[in-house]
């Protein structure tokens, strides 16, 4: 076993069942779970010491910020849910100030300068323009979860939708996590075979705007995402655990692909120990660019507003 882990935000829900998924799959050495809420990160943790004898000999405990501190790679999922007479971009502006006093305290308990920064919190292509702004964290070594999810959701709601098995399904999202998200549907095949020629373009319309409404449609059943998004962060961290050079919609830092500059957002991207290899900008049909264009220029704009 290779890496160590921090959860910030691990007593939450989605911290939680990404710390289970890690536990699951039983490839990263240490995870650490940190949340203001200490009491909640110590139950959640403990509960996963229960079930240790029965997945993998891993060093699981909760604590403070300068455990978090000392990890390979630090993940937040620490943040905050809108309340009923808030706008979206209040929302952001809370997070933010959240992020920027965790990231502070990282910076104050000593971040190992090779640590890798795992955004998850939303705005999650927000704040890891931020992570990489504020702190002036290297770029390769801060990555947003993007639309890893999206994509997982996308290709296993298809996969279900047409009883094809899912994990011969493929099939991108790229762009913003969030409203502006670009299907591909350009490479998008089963078992090798293209896509365009199995679905209708209305069953494709239809496919994709339920994966866009997932999100929505999750927190009104059950309150918020939890597996599905916890095994995509086990996706991304195990990339990096094992240097498998995977190549993942995460968000990263644009350096002119698409003639975009600055802005995080999701693309094919190379990933591995050192964190962001390669973010490609890959033979795409027309409207995808101006797809994940677009994408770009929302989050310019909620960046240009932030307090
Ligand atoms: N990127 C994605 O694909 C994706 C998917 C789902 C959820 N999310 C985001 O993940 C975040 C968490 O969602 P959730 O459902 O787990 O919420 P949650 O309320 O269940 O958990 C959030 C946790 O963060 C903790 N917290 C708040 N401030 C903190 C701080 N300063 N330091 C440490 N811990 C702190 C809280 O105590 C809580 O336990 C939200 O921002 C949500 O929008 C992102």
């Amino acid at each position: 076993m290779s890496i160590s882990v921090s959860i910030i935000g691990g007593g939450g829900r989605v911290g939680s069942n990404a710390a289970f998924a890690l536990q699951c799959f039983g490839i990263v050495r240490e995870i650490t779970l940190v949340d203001v809420n200490r009491d909640l990160a110590d139950g959640e943790a403990l509960d996963l010491i229960h079930g240790a004898s029965l997945c993998a000999d891993q060093v699981i405990h909760s604590g403070d910020m300068a455990d978090a501190a000392k990890a390979d790679v630090v993940c937040i999922t620490a943040g905050s849910r809108r309340k009923p007479d808030e706008s979206r971009l209040d929302l952001i502006n809370r997070n933010v100030s959240i992020f920027k006093e965790i990231l502070e305290g990282l910076v104050a308990n000593q971040l190992r300068k090779d640590a890798i920064i795992f955004v998850v919190s939303n705005p999650v292509d927000v704040l890891t323009r931020l992570a990489i702004e504020h702190l002036q964290w290297p770029a390769q070594q801060t990555i947003g979860l993007g639309t890893v999810l999206d994509t997982a959701r996308f290709t296993s709601l298809l996969a279900e939708a047409k009883g094809w098995p899912a994990t011969q399904t493929r099939a991108l999202i790229l762009g913003e996590h969030g409203d502006t998200m670009t299907p591909i549907w350009s490479s998008a095949a089963v078992g090798g075979v293209p896509m365009t020629s199995l679905l209708s373009a209305n069953e494709q319309a239809e496919l994709f705007k339920r994966t866009q409404g997932s999100g929505a449609e999750v927190i009104r059943r059950k309150g918020g995402a939890g597996y599905a998004v916890g095994v995509s962060i086990a996706e991304v961290i195990h990339a990096i655990a094992l240097d498998s050079r995977r190549i993942l919609p995460v968000s990263t830092r644009m350096n002119g692909q698409y003639g975009m500059q600055k802005v995080c957002l999701s693309l094919p991207t190379v990933v591995g120990r050192a964190g962001v290899i390669e973010a490609k900008a890959i033979d795409l049909w027309p409207k995808e660019v101006a797809g994940i264009q677009g994408s770009a220029r929302a989050l310019e704009a909620t960046w240009s507003k932030l307090a």
